[in-house]
């Protein structure tokens, strides 16, 4: 992976079909999906339940962009082996998820992957002014996670704050949740990067439709300039 700062869209397969994914995965990326986002979650740092390693390794062979696994569990060291080994080549988890996320950042670069941190709405920016080398992306949630198809909160200020801190550091600036048309356009000028986007992409589409996960793409693309 090398680094850039141009416009990614990472669908979200959570708003997938849950019985379709290695379809799922090749059409969203033939329609033009930068990246694959992989949302984990454990029904106990968030409400919801999704993708054991199992599964991540079972969706790899069909990702041929950029696999990116945004885990949203506590603890996580104990799993960082496992998602590795599953193949993801971003590995992103929360600072809130555990005491310390230092520690966390190191052992996933360690494992092999690229290190990401996420922060939910609730926590500053500042919260990883020394976490800047230890990481290769800051994901800003836009919503509190656990769900898809959610209302985008704005944390615009937050975005550019981070932009700021961040410098010339070769780290990307996620966002995650609620974005749409409408949205792209406020995190894109505020120094995002990478947009995840779950049911903007996928609605009104399907595998036999997939020239709509394309035409959503593009509208979002379009939007965020
Ligand atoms: C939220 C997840 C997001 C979410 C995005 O907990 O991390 O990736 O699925 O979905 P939309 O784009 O529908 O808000
Ligand atoms: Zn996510």
């Amino acid at each position: 992976m090398t680094f850039d700062r141009s416009l990614k869209i990472a669908p979200s397969i959570l708003s997938a079909d849950f019985a379709n994914f290695g379809a799922e995965i090749r059409a969203i990326e033939m329609q033009g999906a930068d990246w694959v986002h992989v949302d984990v979650m454990d029904g106990h740092f968030v409400p919801n339940l999704t993708f054991g390693p199992p599964a991540v390794k079972a969706f790899r062979p069909h990702v041929k962009t950029v696999m990116d696994v945004h885990l949203m569990i506590s603890p996580v060291d104990a799993y960082i082996d496992a998602y590795a080994d599953a193949g993801a080549d971003i590995l992103t988890a929360h600072i809130e998820a555990g005491p310390h996320i230092h520690r966390t950042l190191q052992a996933i670069r360690a494992a092999g992957m690229k290190a990401g941190v996420a922060l939910n709405p609730g926590t500053p920016a500042d919260a990883i002014a020394h976490l800047l080398d230890m990481a290769d992306l800051v994901c800003v949630m836009t919503v509190n996670p656990g769900f898809g198809g959610q209302k985008f909160i704005d944390m615009t200020a937050k975005i550019r704050k981070l932009r700021d801190m961040i410098g010339d550091r070769p780290i990307h600036i996620e966002i995650d949740g609620g974005v749409d048309p409408t949205t792209a356009p406020l995190v894109r000028a505020a120094g995002a990067d990478v947009l995840v986007a779950g049911s903007a992409v996928f609605k009104g589409g399907s595998v036999d439709s997939p020239e709509i996960y394309g035409a959503n793409m593009r509208a979002i693309r379009t939007a965020a300039g």
